[in-house]
């Protein structure tokens, strides 16, 4: 893995602290909270819509299609869709990137 410069750090906060961003095969949700900077994929391991609703208190991002929430620190779900309630939780953690602020740019270690 290698750090990508993706946006700058102005336009993240002009997006409200949170946006889905394209990297080459990749979305990628990335949100500020505080001084701390995740990365999670972005796509949602159920059926696939582009995540989602930060709560900056829980550090989650909950889905917009079903609403499964999922940690930002790990990735796990922690809250099921409610259409596939007897899907197996353990498949449906998403992958969590480093990411860091570097002169003012948002970058990522994908
Ligand atoms: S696609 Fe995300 S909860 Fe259904």
């Amino acid at each position: 893995m290698a750090w990508r410069r993706v946006f700058s750090e102005k336009a993240l906060e002009a997006a409200g602290g949170s946006v889905a961003v394209k990297v080459d095969d990749k979305v990628i949700f990335v949100a500020k909270v505080g001084d701390k900077l995740y990365a999670i994929d972005a796509v949602c391991t159920h059926v696939k819509c582009i995540l989602g609703s930060l709560d900056r208190e829980r550090l989650t991002v909950r889905c917009w299609c079903h609403g499964a929430v999922f940690d930002l620190r790990s990735g796990s779900m922690i809250e099921p869709p409610s259409v596939a309630p007897n899907f197996p939780k353990e498949k449906m953690g998403l992958r969590v990137f480093n990411a860091r602020i570097n002169n003012g740019w948002v970058e990522l270690d994908i």
